[in-house]
């Protein structure tokens, strides 16, 4: 028999929202924390199955901004199901999905299509964003209030940016009023061209076309300009350069209204990550240089950047199994995030409290139109939690991922801390507790 209470006992429970690191308890009920800290678990030891931490992290379950899950229209890529499991290993309990579907989620009649198929296949919360324009063609604005009123919380085109600085603009105007970011892929095209890989030496050397950091600079220039000029909230998609940190650092102290976040790889790879032509590093916008990854850790350490997000964009082993040009770009990135981003803090460059802030606390603040107590481990919010062993080394084999994208450049590296267990809504949806 299921008893009515779970307790999670003597780990090192980190809630950044309240700035709390202690050793102690976690005691959840009804899907909801009731109690936590030192001795918690001694006033509730009634009716309550135990679960020994011996001092593992319990810290907020991780809240994706960003990322892909291709149902509908892409099913060979992942589903709902795949892309919920995955994230469930990787310690997410709220992932935010990307419109670049087919159909795209350009109508209420598809927002609640995902609703639905969220509500029957998912173990985590799927909250959608809606297209900003119809078809993602970015000639004319999509129904935003029709897509807010479907439960979008936020916009995008993501995978494309909206190149056209009219539509930015009137979308920016749409969103204002509804409280929601639009959320910018910043690559102009134009300047993008053909580029696949950051330009420069690297590229040069392999002949790979490249994607000078201006294409990303030009379009964060224009979108805080529009932002300021608005007043409306606009939010940069996996920023990846240095010059882009220092345009939204310049707009923050402003006063726009601008927020940002990094990837994983972004923040711990280098376009060296391409050199032997592996497609698997291949991704929009590219890996850049260590000086900029330098710059996206000031950003994150300094507040200019406000997230980290995974932009997990599963492909089939066919989309990535072609010449590095034709390869499609994306990274499977649930299953690592936490891993990868953890060899920050073992380097002493981000501290663990700040990491997860960004990963829980931080987008829980951006989700405030939901209504939910997300990102902490206040009494009463809601019970998503990741348990994570700091110490744990594995190694990356992608062919074992949930997700069905094995498309990761993570694959065979050696990596310390791991996702032990994740629960949502106070039940466990992923639990690797005593496996080595
Ligand atoms: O590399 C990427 N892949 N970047 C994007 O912005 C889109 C994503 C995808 O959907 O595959």
């Amino acid at each position: 028999m299921m008893k009515s209470k779970l307790i999670l006992k003597d780990g090192l429970i980190i809630d950044p929202a309240r700035s709390i690191e202690v050793r102690g308890d976690v005691v959840i009920e009804g899907g909801k924390i009731i109690d936590s800290g030192p001795g918690a678990a001694a006033s509730h030891s009634e009716n309550a199955d135990v679960v020994e931490l011996n001092g593992m992290i319990i810290t907020p379950g991780f809240i994706d901004m960003h990322c892909h899950l291709r149902e509908p229209g892409f099913e060979d890529k992942e589903t709902i199901k795949t892309g919920s499991l995955a994230a469930a290993a990787g310690g997410f309990t709220t992932i935010c999905a990307m419109p670049n579907t087919q159909p795209p989620a350009d109508s209420a009649s598809t927002l609640s299509f995902i609703a639905q198929t969220s509500t029957r296949d998912s173990l985590v919360r799927v909250l959608p964003i809606g297209c900003v324009t119809a078809g993602r063609a970015g000639r004319e604005l999509a129904p935003m209030i029709e897509l807010a009123g479907a439960g979008a919380v936020g916009f995008s085109d993501d995978g494309s940016p909206v190149g056209d600085a009219w539509i930015m603009l009137r979308a920016l105007e749409y969103s204002k009023p509804l409280g929601l970011p639009i959320i910018n892929h910043c690559e102009d095209l134009s300047l993008v061209a053909n580029g696949q890989m950051n330009e420069g030496k690297i590229s040069t050397l392999l002949g790979i076309p490249g994607n000078p950091s201006i294409s990303e600079e030009v379009m964060i220039a224009r979108d805080t300009i529009l932002a300021e000029y608005t007043g409306a909230w606009v939010h940069i998609a996996h920023i990846s350069t240095a010059g882009g940190v220092e345009i939204v650092r310049q707009a923050k102290r402003r006063g726009v209204r601008v927020t940002a976040e990094a990837t994983p790889h972004h923040l711990c790879l280098t376009e060296y990550a391409v050199m032997d032509y592996d497609s698997m590093a291949r991704v929009n916008p590219p890996l850049r240089t260590q000086a900029d990854i330098e710059a996206l850790i000031e950003g994150l350490n300094d507040g200019t950047i406000d997230i980290i997000a995974t932009d997990h964009a599963p492909h089939t082993a066919d989309d990535k199994a072609q010449e590095f040009g034709l390869a499609l770009p994306g990274i499977s990135g649930f299953e690592t995030a936490l891993a990868v981003l953890l060899s920050l803090v073992h380097a002493g460059k981000i501290k663990m409290a700040d990491l997860l802030y960004k990963m829980s606390a931080g987008p829980a603040a951006m989700l405030s139109s939901t209504g939910l107590k997300l990102g902490t481990l206040e009494k009463r919010a809601v019970a998503d939690i990741a348990i994570i062993d700091p110490d744990h080394e594995w190694t990356v084999d992608s062919s074992v991922f949930l997700s069905k994208g094995k498309n990761s450049p993570f694959h065979g590296t050696r990596l310390k801390g791991k996702v032990k267990a994740t629960i949502a809504g106070g039940k466990f949806v992923f639990n690797e507790i005593g496996k080595n």
